[in-house]
């Protein structure tokens, strides 16, 4: 039986048949018939859609998952999933000049094209994901770029978003892997590892603040992209009684998010009483973080995600 085309113009039967590991990661139709790649090692499961680069699940072996997504989902060419780790790029938010440009830039929701998968000596599992940016096809991209995707599923989720510059002048842009976390209650969660950090308040007409030494609780709607913050983050969770980490590299901004009761209601994606069993903190390089990669460079986002019980 034939499911929908890759943009790799593969079919899951001819993805399996070039990349499957057998026992240990397939490719299968997805939500809404979207090509997924499914893996179980004896370390971690995992679920990644070409859609969007698209990581939507990740459980470590004796945890339960990491990840949130809304059972109000779409899933859909042209839609973003709504959960999991969209991919942002080449802009964070709306588009700064530019009110018309789809928010947070033109990969999420698109297919990428599958390029390589293989077991580590680790016995983690790798994949490589690429996707073209070319101005000829939009100009809103900025430059013509390649964007390499590194998923590494093991006792960690490693995730390193690779941007090479291939256009003639400095690309400036900004990006996130905007993972979303599931919580046992966020009203009773503490994240760490922001402490006196300048934080612009989106929730509050994008106003300048500082965050103070103590951990953050969520106590309403909040929207911050904090600068500057290089270090990991921790959300502490009584109720499920772990800890995630987000360690990273070549990020220096964080966004913390919930929409909590009101802007939950209007997401027609988001369901209204799942505001409590989620939290985004985001690696990113946002506003004034934004990078600029020289022609021919390659700049290099990357997060570390992995879960304690405490
Ligand atoms: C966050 C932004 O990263 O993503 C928020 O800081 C935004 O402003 C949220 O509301 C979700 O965005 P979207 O486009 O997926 O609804």
């Amino acid at each position: 039986m034939l499911h929908r085309m890759a943009n790799s113009n593969l079919t899951v039967e001819q993805l399996n048949k070039t990349f499957a590991i057998p026992g240990i990661a397939k490719f299968e139709p997805g939500e809404g018939g979207l090509p997924r790649l499914y893996i179980a090692s004896p370390l971690a499961t995992a679920e990644l859609y070409l859609h969007g680069g698209h990581v939507t699940r990740f459980q470590p072996t004796g945890h339960s998952p990491l990840l949130w997504v809304s059972g109000s989902s779409l899933f859909a060419d042209g839609k973003a999933i709504r959960g999991g780790v969209p991919v942002i790029f080449p802009w964070f938010g709306g588009k700064a000049g530019d009110p018309s440009a789809p928010a947070h830039g033109l990969v999420r929701s698109r297919s990428w094209n599958f390029h390589s998968l293989k077991q580590l000596p680790s016995d983690e599992v790798q994949a490589v994901l690429t996707f073209n940016g070319s101005l000829a096809e939009n100009p809103l991209w900025g430059s013509d770029c390649l964007v390499t995707y590194t998923i590494t599923v093991g006792t960690k989720l490693r995730l390193a978003l690779a941007v090479q510059n291939r256009g003639p002048g400095p690309m400036t842009c900004e990006q996130a892997l905007h993972t979303y976390f599931t919580v046992g209650d966020v009203r009773l969660v503490s994240v760490t590892g922001l402490a006196g950090a300048a934080y612009i308040d989106k929730v509050d007409g994008n106003s300048r603040k500082l965050q103070d030494g103590a951990p953050i609780k969520i106590t309403g709607e909040t929207d911050r992209v904090y600068l500057d913050t290089p270090a990991a983050c921790t959300v502490i969770d009584p109720k499920l009684g772990r800890r995630i980490t987000v360690e990273k590299t070549g990020s220096l901004s964080t966004v913390v998010w919930n929409p909590w009761i009101e802007k939950a209601k209007k997401m027609a994606d988001f369901g209204d009483e799942e505001w409590p069993s989620m939290i985004c903190v985001e690696t990113a390089n946002a506003g004034e973080n934004a990078v600029t990669v020289a022609p021919g460079a390659t700049h290099t986002l990357a997060a570390t995600i992995g879960a304690e019980k405490i």
